[in-house]
């Protein structure tokens, strides 16, 4: 007999988001060697082509040298099972990235003490605030000069528009700093533990201010991504990792009961279910071989599983069920609700495949999101047009690409959310398919999903016909080269709606 609740109580499945450089690499070290997973600390960069290393299942991640995929760790501590998902951010910022947020219960939210908010934070922290995921923040790089606390906190609040609750407060920043007060525990936790320093005058000032200033923490709000605690400290030296770690079993919450078009799907039902957010390529290029990522949802999953798989109507055995150590992997004997498993896929599996036991489930958390940038690809040897349409179509199917269509035209537009996915797609069309394609850029960088009354709807693609194309789902779609034209048609047309994300699945239709 299982103990099914007392394992999905114990697991916490999240991911970091950030800017680059805002220091993920250095706090993901950190938490692994916190958690005992790793028990060495390289210098970062060190890390960070090592971490890259156990992902490098591409050629082309070989060749570049960067990680186009992003990889899963499990480790444990404090009695706690933690699943990390990595979330790509570099020049390989892609959909895989906002995707991965469809697969945690909450995320760490990063951020550089000098830069404060920046750009790819905004992003990821919309994708999290659509999903209604709990976002915790960790203000990182305390031990160099950066912005004034109070003013971070502001800049979140206002910027992002979340309720901030520091839950420690620093004293100081760059050389000065000290150290942070823990308001929960009401203990000031100094960088230098062999020096037991008072609590400074100004930080009785600032603490007093801040009481004034925020609210009380409430977890309830937390959980509803309404306010988010605020820690800081320093990945590099270490400081703040621990309680940022405690705070991630403590408050982060445990497995999601999970939204589904026929129903809602408790984590504690004992009937397995689970979906799948992520193909990975797999290294040998002459086979379309592939690990798909499944996250658990339901029940247990056992080696040797027979699983329904709904969209293909078919009872399917996962072969090698692996699980992301963060040192290596190995095959799952189990595994629980909030669980990441890596399955064999030899082509056959696409994002958003629901697995369960036999009931028809669709989860509806899968989706896709407006790409950035649109391309059309022309063929060097015409001859193979049919060739090309299968390689997009399953290389869309895996979410490295979508496709659009311009009606009554055969010509596809290929969209992507970071630029570097064009190349990936280049060389897997190359690798995989003997495909030599050229690629031209479109002016646009904006997609929205168009939803309304039929009327409405069809009023709309007659005026902007030239800017109208369907998705692989037949579901109208607009480009446009800026987001002022979007809010502009918005204005002019309130009755449409003008969705950045749509279900992955093809029942959701465009009519209002
Ligand atoms: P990322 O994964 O978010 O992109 O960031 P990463 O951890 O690689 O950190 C980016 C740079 O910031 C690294 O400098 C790293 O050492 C530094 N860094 C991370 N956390 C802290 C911190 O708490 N304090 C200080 N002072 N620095 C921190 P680097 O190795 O010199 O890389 P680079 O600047 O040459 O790219």
């Amino acid at each position: 007999m299982h103990d099914l609740a007392g394992q999905i109580a114990k697991r916490r499945t999240f991911a970091i988001i950030s800017h680059p450089d805002a220091g993920k690499t250095t706090l993901t070290e950190k938490l692994l060697l916190r958690g005992g997973a790793i028990n060495m600390a390289g210098t970062v960069k060190a890390k960070k082509s090592k971490l890259h290393a156990r992902s490098d299942w591409m050629e082309i991640e070989k060749k570049r040298g960067i990680s186009v995929t992003s990889s899963v760790l499990k480790f444990t501590t404090n009695n706690t099972e933690l699943n990390l998902i990595d979330t790509p951010g570099h020049q390989d910022f892609s959909e895989d990235t906002y995707r991965t947020l469809t697969a945690v219960d909450s995320v760490l939210m990063l951020i550089d003490a000098a830069n404060g908010v920046e750009e790819q934070t905004k992003k990821l922290f919309e994708v999290a605030r659509m999903q209604h995921i709990p976002v915790m923040t960790f203000i990182n790089k305390m031990d160099r000069d950066g912005k004034d606390p109070f003013e971070l906190i502001d800049e979140i609040d206002q910027t992002l528009g979340i309720t901030c609750c520091p839950l420690t407060w620093p004293t100081g920043s760059g050389r000065d700093f000290f150290g942070v007060f823990d308001r929960q525990l009401s203990k000031f936790i100094t960088v230098d533990s062999s020096k037991n320093l008072p609590i400074p005058n100004q930080m009785a000032e600032e603490l007093a201010l801040l009481d004034g200033a925020t609210e009380n923490f409430d977890h309830d709000q937390y959980l509803r991504g309404q306010m988010a605690p605020v820690f800081f400290g320093s990945a590099l030296t270490g400081f703040g990792v621990e309680t940022i770690l405690g705070a991630v079993c403590e408050l982060a919450p445990p497995p999601q009961p999970a939204i589904c078009t026929q129903r809602t799907v408790d984590p504690h039902e004992p009937v397995f279910s689970a979906f799948i957010f992520k193909i990975q390529a797999n290294m040998d290029p002459s086979h379309r071989d592939q690990v798909a990522f499944m996250r658990i949802c339901s029940g247990v999953f056992t080696k040797n599983m027979k699983v329904y798989v709904v969209r293909l109507r078919r009872h399917l055995r996962l072969s090698r069920p692996t699980k992301f150590m963060a040192t290596d992997r190995s095959i799952v004997d189990e595994a629980y609700p909030g669980d990441i498993v890596g399955i064999h896929d030899p082509g056959v599996f696409a994002i958003g495949d629901t697995f369960t036991q036999g009931e028809e489930l669709h989860f509806q958390g899968i989706v896709v999101f407006a790409p950035e940038h649109f391309a059309t690809v022309d063929l060097k040897d015409p001859l193979k047009s049919k060739q090309l349409y299968k390689g997009l179509h399953q290389l869309s199917e895996e979410g490295a690409v979508q496709i659009f269509y311009k009606n009554y035209t055969r010509q596809v537009i290929v969209g992507v959310v970071g630029i570097l996915q064009f190349d990936v797609v280049k060389f897997r069309l190359q690798a995989e398919y003997q495909l030599d394609t050229s690629w031209q850029h479109l002016p646009y960088s904006q997609a929205r999903w168009i939803r309304g009354q039929p009327k409405d709807l069809q009023a709309f693609i007659t005026e902007h016909s030239q800017h109208i194309f369907t998705d692989r789902h037949d579901r109208p779609v607009v480009l446009a080269e800026n987001s002022w034209k979007i809010e502009l048609w918005q204005k002019r047309h309130s009755k449409i709606e003008f969705r950045m994300q749509a279900s992955i699945q093809s029942h959701d239709n465009c009519l209002g």
